[in-house]
């Protein structure tokens, strides 16, 4: 791999059982994803798509059915438990769309954030000033004291955020981060995750239905169906970029491991591309051109 080339995923799949009818489900049909350290990146698709899935895969909760998982240089496929549980602390962290799902409830903000750097086995002193950086980072430091229930809902994804970056993960897994909040709330949400990106160098991916997290994101991967069809990206990703939604885009497609191509939707209604398409090739200026035909 080269050397920012941070997670590998070849072909992974899970099928799911259907307890009721015995039949198996796929939730992903063969995912293949290339992430580089330091990117920040988003997983776009509808309910049902399989992000969730995606994600719980990246983050060794869930087991893939096959296919390789290379993250940070570990082989998280094939971890034990015990190897499970040292990337989970040391390497992932989450955030989810609940709060409830990200902090205890009968802790305080501050206590929530302790208690994952000590289950983390962070040294005591070391927990007493990450705290204070952690709730000032993410602008908490006057709600210290407050419980689950006494948080706004943008707080208390604040405090998550905290949380999930308690152990200095070096990459950030988040599961509609923003589901439950109004666009405002997102935006604020969205920013942090771009300055931690910024400025930490951590690498993030984001899984949503949010389609505005497309143009707030380096990358974004389309998923449909259990397959990741295409990607939209900064055509300047490699300069430092301060402001995603100025920057210019281009649409790219997977091809897969049988040759087949998604052509987005956009080129199939303007060109009318329907049932059949001929690849025309120039020779001159080596370039290969889709015509749409007519079958009949
Ligand atoms: N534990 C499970 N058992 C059976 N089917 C599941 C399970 N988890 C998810 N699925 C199914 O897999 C598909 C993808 O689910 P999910 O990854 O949650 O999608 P998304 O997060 O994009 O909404 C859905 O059809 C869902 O019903
Ligand atoms: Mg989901």
């Amino acid at each position: 791999m080269s050397n920012n080339g941070f997670m590998r995923l070849e072909q992974v799949t899970k099928n799911y059982k259907d307890p009721a009818s015995d039949i198996y489900f796929q939730a992903l049909r063969g995912i293949d994803l290339k992430i580089k350290k330091g990117t920040l990146s988003s997983i776009i698709g509808p309910s049902g798509a399989g992000k969730s899935t995606l994600l719980n895969i990246m983050g060794g909760m869930t087991k893939p059915s096959t296919g390789t998982i290379i993250i940070d240089e570990l082989a998280v496929h094939s971890l034990d438990e015990s190897g499970l549980n040292y990337y989970r602390r040391n390497v992932a962290g989450f955030l989810w769309q609940l709060p409830e799902r990200n902090l205890l409830p009968h802790l305080t903000a501050r206590e929530n954030i302790l208690y994952s750097m000590e289950v983390a086995g962070t040294a005591r002193e070391e927990r007493e000033t990450r705290v204070k950086e952690l709730m000032t980072s993410v602008g908490l430091g006057a709600r210290m004291d407050h419980k689950l229930g006494q948080l706004s809902g943008g707080e208390a994804q604040r405090c998550s955020l905290a949380v999930a970056l308690a152990n200095n993960p070096k990459l950030l897994l988040a599961d509609e981060p923003t589901g439950e909040l109004d666009s405002e709330t997102t935006i604020e949400i969205i920013s942090y995750l771009q300055e931690l990106n910024r400025e930490q160098g951590t690498t993030i991916i984001v899984v949503t239905h949010d389609q505005r997290f497309e143009r707030m994101t380096g990358q974004s991967y389309n998923i449909l169906d259990g397959t990741i069809a295409g990607l939209r990206r900064s055509i300047d990703r490699d300069k430092e970029i301060k402001d995603w939604r100025s920057s210019q885009r281009e649409e790219i497609s997977v091809v897969n491991q049988f040759g087949q191509v998604k052509i987005p939707n956009r080129i199939r209604k303007k060109y009318k591309i329907t049932e059949y398409v001929r690849f025309v090739e120039d020779l001159e200026s080596k370039r290969v051109y889709l015509e749409p035909v007519d079958h009949e």
